[in-house]
């Protein structure tokens, strides 16, 4: 079979759109190439009684392409357009799409080298206000130089797209590890990339750059187990809140892990909203479930700024309490009872990875209170042979990573409760019974 096989149909019969559409329906097997070729004498049949019908409306009317399939066909040929536009890079392939781009691996011509190119699409060009971002954001990012930050090349326009140019990672984001492997992540491994996710961020805070969409989809592991935190500086179109909304429908799309300040729209956002959304995304990679899930986006982002959230613990049993009281602290609600700085979330990750309990956890809490909640959290632990303290925002009794309030409110506690209160009506009952059956 020809690899083109249109090219055996003379070229004033067949436009350059028609020759890619027709070998793509033949490359995605829609049709051999012979039914191409008669689709194509049709064609040329219909021109020369000047009833001038597309190569793909003569597809489709053949029952050779469902008008699904030729969308996707279009939407392909579209964006081979685009590759030929961006000069000095040679395309190789689609390494995948997201909410607002697509991003392709290509060569670097002048370095002879991989890179990943994220280009966006054409109506973006058109909001003025967004293009400025873009290259402003773009340009701070490009500063940054950490092992740990997927490193930003260049940002720039050709043929009305923007795109912007960055290192290639060989690897799988950690949203692909937990769809692939159905499974949360043991403790270990999740710190281990938490910790380098976080040293990305006190890197970039430090120059001032606020991540703003922190989430397993933006965290590629490269084989060695490198992390890599990708779109660092990437400017959004629209607001974070927009951005979430948009997201409508897709699983593990943005809203699992925004920060209730992003949610309400504020404009100062600082550090601390990716110090929750870091947070959440941990909580995903050691429990396997988002913090919070409901049917739709806007449901996710109520239940961020109003419900209380599951202690990681609760849900997997076998995780340290200082993991937990990490998660607990970076997802507080107010970004004031959250770390006061990304270094001091660093250190906790790094204490609980040595085994040692996350003393920084606290410091956002009242001194006084602190103190006796302590002196509790020590004895009690002491007792208990554990060697982690555990806190709580409600200042209630520490029992490890868990209030005597939550403890009492878990489903399992509430059952044996009731099964002793049961327990001892009946022996009651017995009681009363033997004793008036009793001759006197
Ligand atoms: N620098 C890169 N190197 C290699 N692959 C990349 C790179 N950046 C992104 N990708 C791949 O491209 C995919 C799409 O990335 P993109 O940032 O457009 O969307 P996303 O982060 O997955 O989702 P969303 O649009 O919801 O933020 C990623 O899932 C990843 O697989
Ligand atoms: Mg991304």
């Amino acid at each position: 079979m020809s690899t083109d096989p249109s090219a055996s149909v003379s070229p004033s019969s067949s436009s350059r759109s028609d020759t890619l559409l027709g070998r793509l329906a033949v490359d995605q097997k829609l049709c051999t190439s012979d039914e191409l070729s008669d689709c194509l004498a049709l064609k040329a049949e219909f021109e020369s009684e000047n009833n001038h019908r597309s190569l793909a409306d003569i597809l489709v009317a053949n029952g050779y392409v469902t008008q699904t399939q030729l969308s996707r066909i279009l939407k392909a040929i579209e964006e081979q357009k685009t590759f030929q536009q961006i000069p000095g890079y040679q395309i190789v392939s689609k390494l995948g799409s997201g909410a607002m781009a697509t991003v392709y691996k290509a060569r670097q011509l002048s370095l002879d080298r991989m890179v990943a190119i994220k280009v966006l699409p054409k109506r973006m060009s058109e909001n003025q206000e967004f293009v400025d971002r873009f290259y402003k954001e773009g340009k701070a990012a490009a500063k940054l130089n950490h092992a740990n930050i997927v490193a930003a090349y260049d940002v720039a326009e050709a043929g009305g797209y923007h795109y912007f140019v960055m290192e290639y990672v060989e690897g799988k984001t950690v949203y692909d590890h937990l769809v692939d492997s159905g499974k949360p992540y043991p403790e270990k491994e999740a710190l281990k990339i938490i910790i380098q996710v976080c040293r990305a961020l006190v890197h970039a805070h430090a120059q001032g750059l606020i991540h703003r969409d922190v989430k397993p989809k933006n965290i590629m592991i490269t084989p060695d187990g490198t992390a890599k935190l990708a779109d660092m500086g990437l400017a959004r179109e629209a607001g974070d809140k927009e951005v979430a909304l948009a997201e409508a429908g897709k699983a593990y799309g943005t809203p699992y892990y925004i920060s209730p300040e992003q949610i309400r729209g504020e404009v100062n956002i600082d550090f601390r909203s990716d110090i929750y959304s870091l947070g959440a995304t941990l909580y995903h990679m050691v429990t396997g479930r988002v913090p919070f899930e409901a049917p739709s986006p806007a449901a996710v982002m109520h239940k961020h700024l109003k419900d209380d959230l599951v202690p990681p613990d609760h849900i997997v049993t076998t995780l340290s309490a200082g993991i937990s009281e990490i998660i607990e602290v970076a997802m507080a609600k107010e970004p004031r009872k959250r770390y006061s700085s990304t270094s001091d979330m660093l250190a906790d990750l790094e204490a609980v990875a040595r085994g040692e309990p996350p003393l920084l956890a606290r410091k956002s809490y009242d001194l006084t209170s602190l103190a006796k909640m302590e002196d509790e959290a020590v004895t009690l632990t002491q007792e208990n042979g554990a060697n982690m303290v555990g806190f709580e925002e409600d200042k209630t009794i520490d029992l490890g990573s868990k209030s005597l309030q939550q403890r009492l409110s878990d489903p399992l506690v509430l059952g044996l409760l009731g099964a002793l209160v049961f327990a001892v009506i009946i022996i009651i009952i017995e009681l009363s019974v033997i004793l008036s059956s009793k001759p006197h």
